[in-house]
């Protein structure tokens, strides 16, 4: 007996500007993404995998996967590209909806991810107050146009990584009380349209998608647990407690106003943030965290690399834990421990919007990619998945980074998490053919029985 409702969304994401290219097509303007310092060594994201010109192409083999959703973000710069509606970005999310839904797979949108409109960035991007109702005006959009076709939005992607590696993957690099300034009107952003969504009485769902790892205390002194408390205030229920709560965890304020970056809050938002909660959540696993209490140490920062604040705490590398070739730590039971301390924290239905593992898949001659590493990284990720479903929490669907290759957030092409290869080099485009790698005919099997099966 399968342990997932009948009704349980396997399914697998992606992002715009990751994966459509077609950068400045169609009246598309420019992102924060199109305009950043490129990575020596690795692609940019102009072609990207071409999703643009070859969705139906690809949806065609999301459905021969078997997938029942796909987590796919609206790129704001294609269909608002100046402030004002382009009739052409929002046509193709229209085709891709349609067709989606024909092919029995339930469309779930983030509405941002990672890719500011450069003409909003000019104008001072979040750390101006009036980007709050630009962002509005936009998700009003997609609203009207969309709020009857797709049952789960997601308001903002990895809010939490833009404010603590925003450096790296391209968002915004500024000092922590300007990040967390910029935070707070996203915050202020996201309850908005949560706010308007809800009024606008459609059936769906909408919550926030941070990325979400488990703490743990480096040791068993007292001290390593506060550690521990204090970074999973700041990287995790900061975010959470505000979607969920309407209000800032007491621990990550008090850390903010320590080191002097507490953000400027008025009454006004205050009330927004309690009238825009969310109604499920959204999450990203990729690995947990180990602290100790503070010293001083060189980090390596990206969205899964620990920090460091003085006084608070310090990450530290878990010895435990393997990790993948680009250095994420795995950590499988890490994600039964996640998903267990969310639900406990927050009761709401959790969507699994990316898990997975980044790596450099080859293409044989004989036209096959042989990825059992991804095989078995996803395998094990399921099973503690179901354990935690089994424990008793309410896990809706689970759609695991990346349905297709695509450009990773700075580390290229080479870094691969797909289903489905595709054809090209940081360098060369080639064909950019699509070739079905072994995960997807074992993903396959598993969306076909609900499961791992016994
Ligand atoms: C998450 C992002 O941080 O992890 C994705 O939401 C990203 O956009 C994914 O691609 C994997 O990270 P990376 O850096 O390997 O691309």
């Amino acid at each position: 007996m399968s342990k997932f409702p009948n009704d349980f969304l396997w399914g697998a994401s992606t992002s715009a500007y990751q994966v459509e290219g077609a950068w400045d097509t169609d009246g598309k303007g420019p992102s924060v993404q199109d305009v950043k310092e490129i990575p020596a060594g690795t692609t940019d994201f102009k072609v990207a995998s071409d999703h643009y010109h070859r969705y139906e192409e690809d949806v065609k083999l999301f459905k021969e996967l078997g997938m029942k959703a796909y987590r796919f973000s609206i790129s704001w710069s294609r269909v608002m590209p100046n402030g004002v509606v382009n009739p052409e970005g929002l046509a193709f999310y229209q085709k891709l909806i349609d067709l989606l839904l024909e092919n029995e797979i339930q469309p779930v949108v983030t509405v941002f991810h990672f890719d500011l409109p450069v003409y909003i960035a000019e104008q001072g991007g979040w750390e101006n107050r009036e980007t709050i109702q630009a962002f509005a005006d936009y998700c009003q959009v997609l609203f009207e146009h969309f709020g009857d076709k797709v049952p789960l939005w997601q308001t903002i992607n990895e809010q939490n990584v833009m404010a603590l590696a925003g450096s790296v993957i391209g968002t915004s690099q500024k000092s922590m009380k300007e990040k967390f300034q910029e935070n707070h009107h996203m915050l202020v952003a996201q309850a908005l349209v949560t706010k308007q969504f809800h009024a606008g009485n459609f059936t769906g769902k909408i919550g926030p998608a941070p990325n979400i790892a488990s703490v743990y205390p480096a040791s068993d002194k007292p001290e390593d647990q506060m550690a521990a408390l204090y970074m999973s205030a700041l990287r995790n229920w900061l975010f959470l407690d505000v979607a969920v709560f309407g209000k800032y965890n007491h621990n990550a304020w008090h850390l903010l106003e320590t080191i002097g970056a507490a953000p400027e809050v008025t009454a006004e938002d205050r009330q927004i943030l309690l009238d825009g909660t969310c109604d499920y959540i959204a999450l990203n696993y990729y690995n947990t965290m180990t602290v100790s209490s503070y010293y001083q140490k060189e980090n390596k920062i990206d969205q899964q690399s620990g920090f460091g604040i003085p006084g608070f705490f310090q990450a530290v590398e878990n010895k435990n834990l393997p990790m993948t070739e680009f250095g994420w730590p795995i950590d499988p039971e890490g994600f039964r421990f996640t998903l267990n301390e969310v639900y406990s924290r927050y009761r709401l239905p959790i969507l699994i919007t990316e898990n997975g593992i980044g790596a450099k898949d080859v293409l044989t001659e004989d036209g096959q990619v042989h990825d059992q590493y991804r095989i078995d990284y996803l395998q094990q990720h399921i099973a503690q998945m179901e354990l935690a479903v089994k424990d008793g929490v309410e896990v809706i669907g689970y759609c695991p980074w990346s349905a297709i290759d695509l450009i990773s957030t700075h580390e290229g092409i080479t870094k691969r998490y797909g289903f489905i290869y595709v054809n090209r080099t940081e360098d060369d485009l080639l064909d950019l053919a699509r070739v079905k790698k072994d995960s997807f005919y074992w993903y396959q099997q598993v969306i076909a029985q609900n499961g791992l099966g016994e």
